[in-house]
């Protein structure tokens, strides 16, 4: 499996979802399950739209159980090239029976590690529940195979699904069509069993994220137990131009080996992202610590006082950050407001030190780990000799740099050769569209 493609676009179809809580199923809602207050009563039972056990209100086809309950089995998605790092990361974690994949890990996890994984991981992009797998020659193999799930009883009327397609090799070749066979489906079952009415599509942020993945005609519908791609951590509301991604940020200080223990500095710091990064590695803060709303909350099995015991048994692993142990400094002024701003939203994150400063201006600093991305390209730099500057941070980091090691971010490759240093390792990894490498130098 890969990064699910674009679902449909946000629509408000079909008739108004039923408000005042229409619960369905035996679990809570989520939202409430959150903590999120949502400016109406909970859902009782009593207040469920009525099933009709008339034949006319079912579905005639008969549901499966979810494969992960059946297997206690998931998938998590990561950037190709960082799976082994990711495997190793969810062992810790406590996942069992890893297996790893292109672009993803196979394992095998009880209820309370599934909590834990998403609230903890900082390198994988999200985990998937694998619901049904089956084969969808055709578009109608696809619409009714999805009807073996119960989708009523795992979501309400009143909260929003979206469709995420990603096919291969297969017949149904159209990610955006087989969104809409799947979203059809769902709908068409809720309108059968509660008199026409429909939940709502939302492909933002919905209550629900599908995943759809076809290869070769065989399909897997899974539900997004993340909710939404673990990149997002909350703490960034505001980037320079071409930030680094936070999980590929969070790599590149596993690769480094950084023990949270070795002064860190990021001398381009930009919006922050490896300080913000290194500060959740070194503090023990989970990566997701500002999310409220995961994917996991809408599964059937949901149960609410595993979440909690497992959010308190995180939180108060959290540790304060030793003062100075991560520095950072940026050339734009606006750039260290918006990693201070960034910083402060994690715990005792305000205390981050960062400053405006020339590269070139900055004193000596003998045995740091210095982890840096610099600027790639003409809309960072229009007008500069991309050589030349990277030949004088090459020099920062020779003159001023001694007995440390240096792992450098290169957005483009073509730079490597220009900064004069010998590297020790280099290591293709892509940050959004760019093939990039990352670039080790020891500092004698
Ligand atoms: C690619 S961005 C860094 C992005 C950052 N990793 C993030 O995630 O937000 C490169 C940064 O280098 C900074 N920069 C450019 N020339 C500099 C210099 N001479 N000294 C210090 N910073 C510089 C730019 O202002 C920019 O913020």
């Amino acid at each position: 499996m890969s990064n699910p493609g674009k679902g449909p676009g946000k629509k408000r179809m079909g008739g108004p979802g039923r408000r005042g809580g229409s619960g369905v199923g035996p679990r809570k809602p989520s939202r409430h399950a959150a903590g999120k207050p949502t400016g109406r009563p909970p859902s009782r039972p009593d207040e469920q739209p009525r099933r009709r056990s008339d034949s006319r209100y079912t579905t005639n086809v008969e549901t499966v159980t979810p494969i992960y309950l059946q297997t206690n089995t998931y998938f998590a998605q990561i950037a190709g090239g960082l799976e082994e790092l990711g495997a190793k990361e969810l062992a810790g974690l406590g996942a069992t029976n890893l297996n790893i994949i292109n672009r993803g890990i196979d394992f095998k996890a009880d209820r309370e590690t599934l909590y834990r994984i998403n609230y903890r991981a900082r390198l994988i992009t999200r985990v998937l529940a694998p619901m049904h797998k089956f084969r969808a020659e055709n578009p109608e193999a696809l619409y009714l195979e999805t009807k073996r799930i119960d989708w009523t009883n795992i979501f309400r009327l009143d909260q929003t699904f979206a469709v995420f397609a990603n096919l291969s090799n297969s017949n149904i070749d159209h990610s955006h069509f087989a969104s809409l066979k799947v979203k059809d489906s769902v709908v068409d079952m809720f309108r059968k069993r509660f008199r026409q009415q429909r939940p709502n599509v939302d492909s933002d942020d919905p209550d629900l994220w599908i995943s759809l993945h076809m290869y070769d005609n065989q399909a897997t519908l899974s539900i997004d137990c993340s909710g939404g791609s673990l990149h997002k951590r909350g703490y960034r509301q505001q980037a320079v131009e071409a930030p680094i991604q936070e999980t590929l940020a969070a790599a590149i200080l596993d690769i480094s080996g950084w023990d949270g223990k070795q002064k860190l500095y990021d001398p381009m710091c930009g919006s922050g992202t490896l300080l913000s990064e290194a500060w959740l590695k070194a503090g023990n803060i989970p990566a997701q610590t500002l999310r409220r709303k995961f994917g996991f909350m809408m599964l059937p099995d949901y149960d609410r006082r595993v979440w909690v015991k497992v959010k308190f048994e995180e939180e108060n692993k959290i540790k304060m950050v030793r003062g100075g142990l991560i520095r950072g400094s940026d050339i734009d002024p606006k750039a260290v407001k918006m990693t201070r701003g960034n910083n402060a939203r994690l715990p005792y994150g305000d205390e981050l030190i960062v400053k405006t400063r020339d590269f070139r201006e900055l004193p000596v600093m003998e045995n740091h780990l210095i982890v840096c991305n610099p600027p790639y390209g003409v809309r960072l730099m229009k007008g500069e000799d991309m050589g030349a500057f990277y030949k004088e941070f090459g020099d920062f980091l020779k003159q001023k740099c001694k007995g440390g090691q240096a792992f450098v971010y290169f957005g483009d490759r073509e730079l490597i050769g220009t900064i004069g240093l010998k590297a020790s390792m280099k290591m293709p990894i892509r940050n959004g569209g760019l093939d990039g490498r990352l670039v080790w130098y020891e500092l004698y």
